[in-house]
C-alpha cells in the first residue's frame, strides 16, 4: 500500500509538533524516520495510524483520503517502543487478538486464528512458545511477539515506533537483521521510527531525517550520508568536522588564505565548511590547503583521531589519520577534504 503524507501540520495546544511535512512512501518500502528526541517522529507515525488527526494537510492510503477512515478501517499494524502485550494472555492469544475482535462476518474461525498465530510464531522464530505468558519471555522475544501480533491482521501498513529501543545493543543488531529478512519475505509497507542512525542506515530502503518538526532530507542511506543537504544532516548522520570559513569570489578561505576549494555558486561571506574526518588527503606542503598544528591525538579502534589547531589556535578541527602516522604533538599537518560542502554561516 502506498502512503502519501501531504503538507501535514500538527499542533498540540498551538505548539507545532509538525510544520509542513510531505512524504511519499512506495508500496512495499521499508522507511526509517530518524531524528533526535522531540523531532516529531512518533507524532508522524500516530497521524499515519489514525491515532491523531492532522491540524492541516492530508494522508492518503493509495488514492484514498485516509482521514475519512477510522483506525480499524485503515488496517495498520502498530508496535510501540514499550512492550504492549496483554499480560494475562498467552503468546498465541496475544497474536490472535486482532483477528478475534473482528466483527462477526470478517472474523476467521477459531482454528484458523490458531493456525495463523502458529505460522507467525514460525516467522518470528518463536515456535513452541504459544502457551507462554509475556512475563515468561525475554525482552527481545516479547518484541518479536508484538511484531507477530501487528502482522496477524495482515496490515496494509506496518508502523513500528522504536520497537527495539529498550533492548541491549547486541539483541538490537540481531533483531534488525531479522526484521529486514521478514520485511523482504512479507513485503509489507513498513515505517520504522528510530533515533539510532546505524539502525536507520542499515535497515531502511530510504531514510527520512527529521528535526524540529520538519523533514530535513529524504534519501537512501548512501544519499543522506554522502550528500547531506544541511548542516543538521551533516552533524546528525555519521561523523563530521566543521570549520568556520569565508567565501570570496567562489573560493573558500581559512584564516586569510584560500585553501584550494572552489565553490562557484556560494554567496560571498562567512560560511561553514563540513567534511568527514576520514575523507581527506594529506599534503606535503601547503600551497592552498588547510594546515594546522597537532593539539591532541588519540587512538580510536583502527585509526588515529587528531585535533588540529588552525589559524594560531583560534579554531580546532578533527581529522582521522592512518594508525602509523606519528602525529607528534605540535607537528604541522596539511590536508584538504576530498568530499565536502559549504553552508552559509547560521548567524550571518
Ligand atoms: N499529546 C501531546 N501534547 C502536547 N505535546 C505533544 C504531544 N505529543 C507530542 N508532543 C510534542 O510534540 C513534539 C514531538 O513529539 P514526538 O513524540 O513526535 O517526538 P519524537 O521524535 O517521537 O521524540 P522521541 O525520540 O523522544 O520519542 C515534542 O515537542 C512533544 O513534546
Ligand atoms: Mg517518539
Amino acid at each position: 500500500m502506498e502512503v502519501r503524507v501531504a503538507n501535514v501540520r500538527k499542533e498540540f495546544d498551538r505548539f507545532p509538533a509538525l510544520h509542513d511535512v510531505s512524504l511519499d512512501i512506495k508500496s512495499g518500502e521499508l522507511i526509517a524516520l530518524l531524528g533526535p528526541s522531540g523531532s516529531g517522529k512518533t507524532t508522524l507515525l500516530r497521524l499515519i495510524a489514525g491515532l491523531e488527526k492532522p491540524t492541516r494537510g492530508k494522508i492518503y492510503f493509495g488514492d484514498e483520503d485516509a482521514s475519512q477512515r477510522t483506525i480499524q478501517e485503515r488496517n495498520v499494524g502498530f508496535v510501540f517502543q514499550h512492550y504492549a502485550l496483554f499480560r494475562h494472555m498467552t503468546v498465541a492469544d496475544n497474536i490472535g487478538f486482532g483477528l478475534k475482535v473482528r466483527p462477526g462476518a470478517t472474523r476467521p474461525p477459531k482454528a484458523e486464528i490458531r493456525r495463523r498465530a502458529s505460522e507467525l510464531l514460525d516467522l518470528v522464530q518463536l515456535s513452541g512458545l504459544e502457551k507462554r505468558y509475556p512475563t515468561q519471555l525475554s525482552g527481545g522475544q516479547r518484541q518479536r511477539v508484538a511484531l507477530a501480533r501487528a502482522m496477524a491482521i495482515e496490515p496494509r501498513v506496518l508502523l513500528l515506533d522504536e520497537p527495539f529501543g529498550a533492548l541491549d545493543a547486541q539483541v538490537r543488531r540481531e533483531l534488525r537483521r531479522w526484521l529486514r529478512e521478514i520485511h523482504d519475505a512479507t513485503g509489507h509497507t513498513t515505517i520504522f521510527v528510530t533515533h539510532d542512525q546505524e539502525e536507520a542506515l542499515e535497515l531502511a530502503d530510504r531514510v527520512v531525517v527529521m528535526s524540529q518538526g520538519r523533514i530535513e532530507q529524504i534519501g537512501t542511506a548512501d544519499e543522506v550520508y554522502d550528500t547531506p543537504n544541511s548542516p543538521f544532516v551533516y552533524g546528525f548522520i555519521g561523523e563530521s568536522s566543521s570549520l568556520p570559513v569565508k567565501v570570496e569570489d567562489g573560493q573558500i578561505w581559512v584564516a586569510d588564505r584560500p585553501i584550494g576549494l572552489a565553490t562557484p555558486d556560494a554567496p560571498n561571506g562567512k560560511a561553514t565548511l563540513y567534511f568527514r574526518p576520514h575523507d581527506i588527503e594529506l599534503l606535503d606542503g601547503c600551497n592552498g590547503c588547510i594546515a594546522g598544528t597537532v593539539a591532541a591525538s588519540r587512538r580510536v579502534a583502527g585509526t588515529r583521531r587528531v585535533e588540529l589547531e588552525i589559524g594560531g589556535g583560534r579554531q580546532l578541527v578533527e581529522i582521522e589519520l592512518p594508525i602509523e602516522h606519528p602525529a607528534a604533538q605540535k607537528s604541522r599537518i596539511a590536508f584538504r577534504p576530498r568530499r565536502w560542502k559549504v553552508f552559509p554561516a547560521q548567524d550571518s
